[in-house]
């Protein structure tokens, strides 16, 4: 067996890498010769928990490879996953399938056997569809079937879901290349993954009702954590009473800043587009989108009103950039709403992250970045917790104290207890838990 990963981004890397822990023969592919020379070094373009590892023995082993030939790779290959970007369009808000569309005709010149064609790639209802129509333009002597096989990965976690997912959805109506999947995905099948088998156009929606689903679920609990805060409840309990009601379910009811990152925001957005397009809108969905952006944007606020009103001339401390732990990656994030409206209110920021300074440095300017948690409290007005990395939730709150010039943190993401907190003399703001009101 052996398959060729076109695109070497988040998808393309740890599938191309995890698919070679299989035992299958895997060569990733990218236009980008920077991009594979790092990559051949054994350097890991995107932080992503022991995926290093993971490409270093797999390489080693002669399983896993990097190259630029995209038509040497496809020819031999008897399945190609496409996993490049669908980056949102500008100003509809629609997926961007120009990569997609390219990587097809670019794989349909290369066919030279019967080859099992994978959207990897969360692509809209109908792309897969296309995708076969494209190849069979430019190459109406090839042999191939076109398979959607999303992906479910979360960042951070990808590996661990990669290799231990709750399920594994095939959209395709060909037995031939039903089987060809079915023989990648043996050693899942081993371990009694269920596998859903669908038509090409079930298997896109049901990646896009999946996150849709999940943006839904969180940007609900963080309706009823504003409600907690007016009426005096914990949201905390309020998740925990719901959520064991096995038809709700525990997951993803974490109150917060309003979700981010690279598939939330972006998903939300598609689907919304394509059931407009159909004739047949979610108007849920378009709410939902709605309330995260406010939400985001109110955060800053929340921060104003801690500092008494104003942040001008006030430091501010952020722990945390990320849009979530364990990522560097800072698409969507709430950081980036959040502070340059602080910003513009006159406010300076010093800030940390354990991964993301970086990544953030090229979207936020006039930031003052830290090297650790405590520096940014050292002198700030208030401290605001933007990411739930692990590090922080073992921060010392009297040492922090000591450092802050005044005790004021504002908590998005729940990760300090209240009541010792305001124990300490802080003034502390929280998401959806029961807070005395203050003005600092
Ligand atoms: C998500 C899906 O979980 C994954 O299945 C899909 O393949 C890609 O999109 P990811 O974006 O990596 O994964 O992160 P996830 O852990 O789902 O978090 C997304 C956002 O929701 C983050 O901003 C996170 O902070 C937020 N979130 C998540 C909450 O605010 N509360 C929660 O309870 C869970």
């Amino acid at each position: 067996m052996r398959i060729a990963m076109i695109g070497t981004g988040y998808v393309g890397l740890v599938s191309g890498a995890c698919f070679s822990q299989f035992g299958i023969d895997v060569v990733c592919v990218d236009k980008d010769k920077q991009k594979i020379a790092r990559l051949e070094a054994g350097e890991i373009p995107i932080y992503e928990p022991g995926l290093d590892k993971l490409v270093a023995d797999n390489r080693a082993a002669g399983r896993l490879t990097f190259t630029t030939d995209l038509a040497g790779s496809v020819a031999t290959a008897d399945a190609v996953f496409i996993a490049v970007g669908t980056p949102t369009r500008r100003g509809d808000g629609h997926a961007d399938l120009s990569y997609v569309y390219a990587a097809a005709s670019e794989v349909a010149d290369a066919l030279r056997q019967y080859t099992v064609i994978v959207n990897k790639s969360t692509v809209p209802v109908g792309t897969g569809r296309e995708v076969g129509r494209i190849v069979r333009e430019r190459r109406p002597d090839a042999e191939f079937d076109v398979v959607s096989n999303p992906e479910f990965l979360r960042e951070g976690a990808a590996i661990e879901d990669f290799m231990k997912p709750d399920r594994i959805v095939i959209g395709t109506q060909s037995e031939r290349a039903r089987e060809v999947m079915r023989a990648i995905y043996r050693p899942l099948y081993l371990i009694e993954t269920p596998i859903v088998f669908t038509t090409l156009e079930t298997a896109e929606l049901i990646k896009y009702a999946g996150n849709t689903f999940l943006a839904t679920k969180i940007t609900f609990i963080n309706e009823m954590a504003d409600l907690c805060e007016k009426v005096g409840a914990d949201v905390h309990d309020v998740a925990r009473g719901i959520g064991l009601d096995g038809r709700i379910g525990r997951k993803f009811l974490h109150p917060g800043p309003g979700y981010g990152g690279s598939c939330f925001p972006k998903d939300t957005l598609a689907l919304a587009y394509t059931a407009r397009e159909a004739g047949s809108p979610v108007t849920i969905v378009e709410q939902v989108i709605q309330v995260n952006a406010e939400r985001k944007k109110r955060m800053a606020q929340r921060v104003v009103e801690a500092c008494g009103g104003s942040v001008a001339g006030k430091t501010i401390g952020v722990l945390g950039l990320a849009f979530k732990p364990n990522t560097d990656d800072m698409r969507d994030a709430a950081a980036l709403d959040i502070l340059p409206a602080l910003l513009t209110a006159g406010a300076r920021i010093q800030a940390h992250d354990p991964a993301a300074m970086e990544e953030a440095a090229r979207h936020l300017k006039g930031i003052d970045y830290k090297d650790n948690a405590y520096d940014v409290a050292k002198d700030a007005d208030c401290l605001v917790v933007l990411t739930e990395w692990t590090q922080f939730r073992a921060l010392d709150p009297k040492r922090l104290k000591e450092l802050l010039r005044r005790p004021v943190v504002v908590d998005l993401r729940n990760i300090f207890n209240p009541a010792e907190m305001r124990g300490l003399g802080f003034v502390y703001e929280s998401i959806g838990r029961p807070q005395p009101r203050h003005s600092a």
